[in-house]
Parts: C-alpha cells; sequence; structure tokens
C-alpha cells in the first residue's frame, strides 16, 4: 500500500493537506491499486472529513470533484493493495474510530486483529468492514479516551503509541485526531515510513516519491519507531515514548521529474528506455584513476570481504533472477560458491550460514518483507549482509552491514526493467571487486571486464534503436497464443525466466522459462504445432559448444512444429537459418550478454500488453513493493 501524510501551519503559504495527499498518491499509485481514500482535519471539526473509493485514484479524486471536502490544516491518504478483505468502498481506508474523531490508515497485517475484534466487540463497538485496520482504529479511539479520561487532554501521539504495543504483525499506521488539528502521527513496526522535512510544513510516506515535489530534505525512522510532525516540527520516539534523537537525514538524489512519464505512453515505456542510463550511472564512480574498483562506500573492510567464502544471494522476482544471472559471473570470477535463493524459501530450510558467509540482499524497493526477513535471519546466524539496492531510506538498506546502491533512478511501473540491468552490474561489480581483494583475478582481466561492462550502455540502446520495430511486429503477431515457452542456457537461462515473467506479469500470458538442456527432461512434450518459444541463443564465438547445442534445441521444437522467436548475436548464421523471428544484439562477451538479451524481452512484454490493451504500469493483483510476507 501507499501512504502519505501532512502538516502545515495554517497561516503559512504551504500547499494544502487534501492536494499533498493526492499528489502524493499519485505518485505512490504504483504500491497498490485497489481504492484509495483520504482523511482530513481542521480547527473547529466535530468529527474526521474522510472519502474512500474502491478501485484506482480517479474514482477517489472524481468523489472529491463532485461533492468537494473542507478545507484543512493535516492530511493522511491510502492507496491500497488489499491483503485483508476484498477491494471495495467500506474496506479501503481511512478507517474512523467509533465516535468519528480519529482516523487510521494502515499498511501491512495485524496479525492478533480478530482476538482484538472480539474483544472489542463485547464492549459494544461496532464493525462495518471486515479488516484489520478498523480494528486498529477502533481500538486507537479506545486508547486516547482512556487518555482522556487518566489526564483531562488528548494526546495521540501516545494513544497511538499504546495502541502499537498491543499490535503483533506488520505495520505502518498513520493517525489523525480532530481533538489536535496539527498534527500526524506515524509508527512502524516491520513496514516502511520516511519523513519529509519541508519549511513550515513536514511530511509522511511510505516512500521518498510521497513528497520529493515538495522538499529533498528526508529522514529515516528505525524500527519500532513513532514520530509526531507539525507543520514546525518532528518528534521521533519509541514505542514506548523515549526520545530518539540519532534519525539518520539525507537529500534525496533524484527529482520529482524523474518519477513522472515525460512525454512516454507508460512508465514502463520510459524505464525501458532508461536501461543504457541506469547501467552507465551504476558503474559511475566506482574505479579510482588508475582503473581500480573502489567501493569503499560499502564499509566493509577488504579483509573481511577476503575472508568470504561463500555468497548466498537472496531476493525475489525480478531481482532473484539479477542474482542469478551475478551467480554465473561471480562463481567464475571469485571462485568461491554462489548460492542463490529466493528469500522467502531461504529461512525456513534452515540455511548453512557462517561468519564467512556473506549473504547478499537484491531488491529494487528494499522494502520486500520476504527479503527483509531473510537478511535479519542471516545477521542473526553471524552473517554478514550486503544490500544491493534501488531506495534510499528503504528498510533493506538500512538494516544490511553495507548497501551498494544502484542508481536506475525511481522505478514506477510495477514490472521491474531498469533497476534488472542496474542489479547485474551492482552485483558484478561486487565480484569484480571481491576478485580484486582475493586476487583471483589479474588486474588487467578486470579491468578488460570493466570496459566491456562501461560499453554496455551503447549495446543495449543498439538494441532500442533498431530492434523494436521487429519487437513490435512480432508481438501484434503472436497476440493470440496462448502460452509461451522460454529457453536459455548459462546465462541465458535466468535471462529466459526473466523474460517469462515478464510476460506473466502485464499481459497475463501463460509463459515457463526453462534450461534449454532440460527441454527433452520433459518441456518438450508441451510443444505442438505453432507453439511460440523464444529462444536465447549465446554468441556462436568462443563458447562453440554452448551455441551449438542451443541450436540444437532450436532444432528439435522446430521439428516439432514451434515457432521460433530468438534472441541472438547479430549475423548468426545458423539462427538465421532456424528461428521464424530474430530479435539481434551486438557481440559482446558472454557474460554481458544478459544486459542486452533482457532488453528485447522487456519491449515484447510491454508491446504485447499495449496489443491487449492492459495497463502496462499497473497490472492486476500485483503491486510494485510487497511489504508482507
Ligand atoms: C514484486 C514486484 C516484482 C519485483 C519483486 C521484488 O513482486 O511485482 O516486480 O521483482 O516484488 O521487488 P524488489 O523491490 O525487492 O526488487
Amino acid at each position: 500500500c501507499g501512504i502519505v501524510g501532512y502538516a502545515s501551519l495554517t497561516n503559512t503559504a504551504c500547499a494544502k493537506p487534501l492536494e499533498v495527499c493526492l499528489q502524493g498518491l499519485e505518485r505512490l499509485e504504483y504500491r497498490g491499486y485497489d481504492s484509495a481514500g483520504v482523511a482530513l482535519v481542521a480547527p473547529g471539526m466535530g468529527k474526521v472529513a474522510w472519502r474512500k473509493k474502491a478501485g484506482r485514484l480517479n474514482n477517489l479524486v472524481h468523489s472529491i470533484e463532485s461533492q468537494p471536502m473542507p478545507e484543512a490544516t493535516v492530511g493522511i491518504g491510502h492507496t491500497r493493495w488489499a491483503t485483508n478483505g476484498e477491494p471495495n468502498d467500506v474496506n479501503a481506508h481511512p478507517h474512523i474510530s467509533q465516535d468519528e474523531k480519529i482516523a487510521v490508515i494502515h499498511n501491512g497485517i495485524i496479525e492478533n486483529a480478530a482476538q482484538l475484534k472480539f474483544d472489542l466487540q463485547a464492549e459494544g463497538y461496532t464493525f462495518v468492514s471486515n479488516t484489520d485496520t478498523e480494528v486498529v482504529a477502533k481500538l486507537a479511539g479506545k486508547v486516547a479516551d482512556t487518555i482522556i479520561a487518566e489526564t483531562g487532554k488528548p494526546d495521540l501521539f501516545e494513544a497511538i503509541r499504546r495502541t502499537a504495543r498491543m499490535l503483533t504483525g506488520a505495520f505502518t499506521i498513520l493517525a489523525v485526531d480532530v481533538r489536535q488539528p496539527g498534527i500526524v502521527v506515524g509508527i512502524r513496526h516491520d513496514s516502511p515510513l520516511v519523513v519529509g522535512l519541508g519549511e513550515h510544513e513536514n511530511f509522511l510516506g511510505s516512500d521518498l516519491a510521497a513528497f520529493v515535489a515538495h522538499t529533498k530534505q528526508a529522514m529515516e525512522l528505525g524500527q519500532d519507531e513513532a514520530v509526531c510532525i507539525s507543520g514546525e516540527s518532528i518528534e521521533v520516539t519509541d514505542f514506548d515514548g523515549n526520545p530518539v534523537t540519532d534519525s539518520h537525514r539525507f537529500t534525496i538524489n533524484w527529482d520529482a521529474s524523474s518519477a513522472q512519464k515525460g512525454g512516454w505512453d507508460s512508465f514502463m515505456d520510459k524505464e525501458i528506455h532508461e536501461d543504457p542510463t541506469a547501467v552507465a550511472d551504476t558503474l559511475l564512480g566506482r574505479f579510482n584513476p588508475n582503473g581500480d574498483l573502489n567501493l569503499d562506500e560499502v564499509h566493509i573492510e577488504p579483509e573481511v570481504f577476503r575472508q568470504i567464502d561463500k555468497i548466498i544471494i537472496v531476493a525475489c522476482g525480478t531481482a532473484s533472477y539479477a542474482g542469478f544471472v551475478a551467480k554465473y559471473a561471480i562463481e567464475h570470477w571469485v571462485r568461491i560458491p554462489v548460492e542463490v535463493e529466493l528469500a522467502h524459501e531461504f529461512r525456513y530450510r534452515d540455511p548453512i550460514l557462517t561468519p564467512r558467509t556473506l549473504v547478499v540482499a537484491i531488491s529494487q524497493s528494499g522494502e520486500t518483507m520476504d527479503t527483509l526477513m531473510a537478511l535479519r535471519h542471516a545477521r542473526e546466524q553471524g552473517s554478514r549482509v550486503l544490500a544491493i539496492c534501488n531506495t534510499q531510506g528503504s528498510s533493506i538498506p538500512r538494516e544490511s552491514d553495507a548497501v551498494l546502491y544502484t542508481h536506475a533512478g525511481p522505478e514506477i511501473a510495477v514490472a521491474s526493467t531498469k533497476a534488472f540491468v542496474s542489479q547485474v552490474v551492482a552485483a558484478y561489480l561486487l565480484g569484480l571487486y571481491l576478485a580484486q581483494v582475493k586476487g583471483t583475478m589479474f588486474r588487467d582481466e578486470i579491468h578488460q571486464v570493466v570496459e566491456s561492462l562501461k560499453d554496455m550502455p551503447r549495446k543495449i540502446q543498439w538494441v532500442l534503436d533498431t530492434q523494436t520495430q521487429t519487437i513490435a511486429r512480432a508481438a501484434k503477431s503472436l497476440i493470440t497464443a496462448k502460452s509461451f515457452l522460454f529457453l536459455g542456457r548459462h546465462v541465458g537461462y535466468p535471462v529466459a525466466l526473466e523474460g517469462a515473467l515478464k510476460l506473466k506479469e502485464i499481459a497475463y500470458t501463460f509463459t515457463e522459462g526453462f534450461a534449454a538442456g532440460e527441454l527433452k527432461h520433459g518441456p518438450i512434450a508441451l510443444v505442438e504445432e505453432g507453439e511460440p518459444i523464444v529462444v536465447i541463443v549465446p554468441s556462436s564465438r568462443g563458447r562453440d559448444l554452448l551455441h551449438n547445442k542451443v541450436i540444437s534445441s532450436i532444432e528439435e521444437v522446430k521439428a516439432r512444429g514451434a515457432f521460433v522467436i530468438a534472441v541472438a548475436e547479430e549475423g548468426d548464421p545458423d539462427v538465421d537459418r532456424y528461428a521464424d523471428v530474430v530479435f539481434w544484439r551486438p557481440t559482446c562477451p558472454t557474460l554481458m550478454s544478459p544486459l542486452v538479451d533482457v532488453v528485447p524481452l522487456q519491449l515484447f512484454a510491454l508491446e504485447m500488453a499495449k496489443d491487449k490493451g492492459l495497463d502496462v504500469d499497473k497490472p492486476r493483483n500485483l503491486a510494485k513493493s510487497v511489504t508482507v510476507e
């Protein structure tokens, strides 16, 4: 879900809370788009003003346009990705206390909601929705009344902290109260929340996109911290009310404009075309003038790196495929085993972790709960964790021992594209750095690989410039295909998996990715007349054996009537002979090829989804960052 909160001084020229909330929600809509809502508070209000609507944010905006909401001093807004209660008007956030004085929005899951609800119902509280959030709202109302009875005055900050102490699960909660119309209170436990620092105005958001249009000054909140913002102040405490004074402040290093479409039809279109820049920017500033790698920013001593004898990469979705690509390179360069594990499987299988294991958590958002839980488990077991992440101020880098940021810029489309190539590059940099400190490669060899990496933005651009039309034509001709198979070998295998995932995510086509060698062990039974099969073909130079084997796979499926779409090196004569359609890539070393091979597959999925008239940026049932386990 996406969360935004705003507090200003009434007598300043600050933006209006409703505008800030709606604008923030627009920027956060990629975090969830099942329903949206806002709550506003101003001095003199007897009850919270709120509005919520199922469906896209536009439904809420239209409702407010036709029936305007009152002026306010503070506001909170929510865009929902339903985990608890179906997406409809009633289950949308905000949820309201029994006396309608407090409004609450929430991201996460309250695990003890059923028990709390049962207890509240026994006391006469009534419920209209079947969400866990309404339980929090009713509970917060009750606690607030208790505080008033004890002290004679309202204290929303304390009420929400006390409420937090009664909750189990994962939650970011924001609350407003008509009795304190100048403040917004937030709490976080295993769920994201960042603070934006303005002049006479302050912000809360699930991520920086919520408020980057207003301020570039931000502050991280730690685990189990509570925050109270007004137009002039920010107070941070733990859940017991003890002040927290060491919150990390930082300047956001990207512009609001980079989170806008800028003339493209969709964010995904724009972001695929940013693949070359994402690669170039992730390489930037990571070398000494003599060409050696310099990763001082990761703050792990070279001596510690030298001791590492195993790497485990934990990640989900696209990020896991980036890790899978990196496994081939790092094992080859560093000669230590690299395991790649889906983060949600990792901690439940009692993995073997030692202080000499380096766990690498890859995540674009830095908020994927499965990945966060995996890294916590690794640290508990005494292993070091290095995060490869694209989002400042997010939880995964904050909880890791070190972080290597990808510099892809904000990625808004739900299906990950430019983040993938930047993750591969960052993981390669890590591998090369390990090779440098461990001495497993000669300096010249490392420099040579670095030169190839630096050449990749140009090669990706070549694909974008020359292949788009072929790809669009192919997508159009295959629009009625019921299913696709994707095949690859070596680094082409994770690329095949990623290509298949893209098509599932945004074109809703049934796809499977396989290691090409596995074809004869089962998948070939699926091949029938006209079945489209996408094959990633390795270079015909150098690794002849692998190339020939993949060509044999193409021949096998062609013999059974398949329609073959190949991704192959420019001028490969064998591919020309057997494939029905070819997406060409320029010549590059094998380990570099995933950075170009994935690009036509991203475009192919995009074109297919567009042809089907689907919303490519916001595919059904998905959310950009999954902050629940
Ligand atoms: C979700 C998204 C995927 C993404 C995955 C991991 O499932 O829909 O596109 O690859 O999360 O996200 P992360 O932010 O951790 O890279």
